[in-house]
């Protein structure tokens, strides 16, 4: 497959820490999660061929590796598949967690997508002097090859790196410390008192699997949060809100949610779970912030099987004392505090992505930026939106692509001026 994208390999420096430089034809797609492959299986049906690198040692890194084992698709699998291939009809509507990493392993193999792996991009910057993309990545063995190309695809996801907040006393705490990407499951935990930070869906779940494991654990609510039924009269509330937008403001669509979860669940700020004054959906579109789709967790609180905390004022050796005065004494603690974009770390622009790692534009411009730069996966409307961007994305590179092949020719001989040029 390689001759496909690598027309060229050249040694620019002789020591070994130095970059190889390699002419990519096609674009690079930087991440090999459901994203960079949706992206890449569009672009294989669109007859261009593509590089994708990515850090770990396996397609799906999240999926496979950091992630917990109770883990299911928490929308409807209609909501999930990526282009081109729908979930088999066997699976369950919520596939789970294993599943998931199945059918994106069959998705690779369909579309003959073989990322390098162990390929970290450390950097990548557009070269105004050529028109191109240089992209650095570094492998696991410290070899650095410089990538040069013509596209470059973001697929590293909204949830790159795991956001570890600093609170005070938590680096003296005597026991064990974890964030919600290291959790596997409950196994271990019985007997013990655990302390889950964060009530997104990683807190949620993680406090249940606990619970289902024996364990009595404290989750801190610091703030507000949206928690709606996962379904509403057998369907999914998600596909309910997705109908109802189709017909009905935003704003309405929210309080009718708001009317449903109340219905369902009956008032739950007396169980310390305080809701947000924006609805869920404006809170998701313009914050980010995602509401939980509640799967057995607000039983178990309203049966006392989770103490719902407020927030921490600070940790000792043995414990936590909260900002209500109170003080636990606990054996772990489960940072369930979120993750975040890793995109400014390596990519030197500021056209496009904000500070924060987003994309400036909201959905649904937040696919193109300029000089061949593209972005899917960060619309934040989670599978489903990665796959509409994947499409556009290869449709625009695709267009471009066909007409440039018909100058082949041309091509070929640009290309070995461009190569020339990056050998130092
Ligand atoms: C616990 C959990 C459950 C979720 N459940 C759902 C769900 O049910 N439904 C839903 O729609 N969404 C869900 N999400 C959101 C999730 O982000 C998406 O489902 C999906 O994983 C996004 O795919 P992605 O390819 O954009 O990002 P990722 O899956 O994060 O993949 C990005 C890839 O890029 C690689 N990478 C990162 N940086 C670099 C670099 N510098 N160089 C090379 N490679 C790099 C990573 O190793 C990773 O393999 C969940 C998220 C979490 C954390
Ligand atoms: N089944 C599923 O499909 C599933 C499961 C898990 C996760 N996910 C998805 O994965 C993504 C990430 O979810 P997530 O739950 O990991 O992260 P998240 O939604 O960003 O939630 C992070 C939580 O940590 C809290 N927090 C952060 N710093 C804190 C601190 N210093 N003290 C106390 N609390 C703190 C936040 O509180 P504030 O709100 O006050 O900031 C928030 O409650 C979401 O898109 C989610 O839907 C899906």
């Amino acid at each position: 497959m390689e001759h496909l994208f690598k027309t060229s390999d050249h040694d620019t420096n002789a020591d070994s820490t130095s970059c190889r430089c390699i002419w990519v034809n096609g674009p690079v797609i930087v991440g090999a999660g459901p994203s960079g492959l949706a992206v890449a299986a569009c672009l294989r049906q669109q007859g261009v061929p593509f590089l994708v690198l990515e850090r770990a040692p396996c397609i799906a890194s999240l999926w496979q590796n950091r992630t917990y084992d109770r883990l299911k698709l928490h929308l409807p699998k209609q909501f999930c598949q990526l282009p081109n291939m729908p979930f088999p009809q066997h699976f369950p509507e919520y596939p789970t967690r294993k599943q998931f990493i199945q059918y994106l392993e069959s998705y690779a193999q369909i579309f003959e997508i073989s990322p390098r792996f162990n390929e970290s991009v450390v950097s990548a910057k557009y070269d105004e002097t050529c028109g191109l993309w240089r992209v650095k990545a570094c492998s696991s063995a410290g070899n650095g090859v410089e990538y040069i190309c013509r596209w470059l695809v973001a697929a590293t996801g909204e949830n790159a790196e795991c956001v570890v907040p600093e609170i005070d006393g938590l680096a003296g705490f005597g026991g064990q410390v974890k964030h919600a990407c290291e959790y596997k499951s409950g196994r271990g935990f019985e007997g013990k008192r655990v302390l889950v930070v964060g009530c997104g869906n990683s807190g949620m779940e993680v406090s249940l699997d606990l619970c289902n494991h024996g364990v009595f654990p404290s989750m801190v609510v610091r703030s507000s949060v949206h928690v709606l039924p996962r379904e509403l009269n057998g369907r999914s509330t998600f596909e309910l809100a997705c109908r109802m937008l189709k017909w009905l403001p935003l704003w309405l669509v929210d309080k009718i949610l708001l009317i449903m979860a109340w219905i369902v669940f009956g008032s739950v700020e007396k169980y310390g779970l305080r809701r947000p004054s924006t609805g869920p959906l404006e809170l998701k579109y313009k914050a980010g912030k995602t509401p939980v789709l509640d799967i057995g967790a607000l039983a178990k609180i309203k049966a006392g099987g989770i103490n719902v905390v407020p927030g921490i004022k600070k940790f000792s050796r043995h414990g936590v004392e909260l900002v209500n005065g109170e003080c636990l004494s606990l054996d772990a603690v489960i940072l369930a505090t979120g993750y975040r974009s890793n995109v400014p770390s390596w990519l030197h622009e500021s056209d496009f992505f904000c500070k924060n790692g987003f994309p400036k534009t909201a959905q649904p411009n937040c696919w193109k930026g300029q000089s061949g730069l593209y972005a899917v996966g960060f619309s934040r409307k989670g599978l489903a939106g990665a796959s509409m961007d994947a499409t556009k994305v290869a449709q625009d590179i695709g267009e471009v692509w066909r007409k440039e092949t018909r100058r082949s020719c041309k091509t070929t001989a640009a290309l070995g001026r461009c190569i020339s040029q990056f050998r130092r």
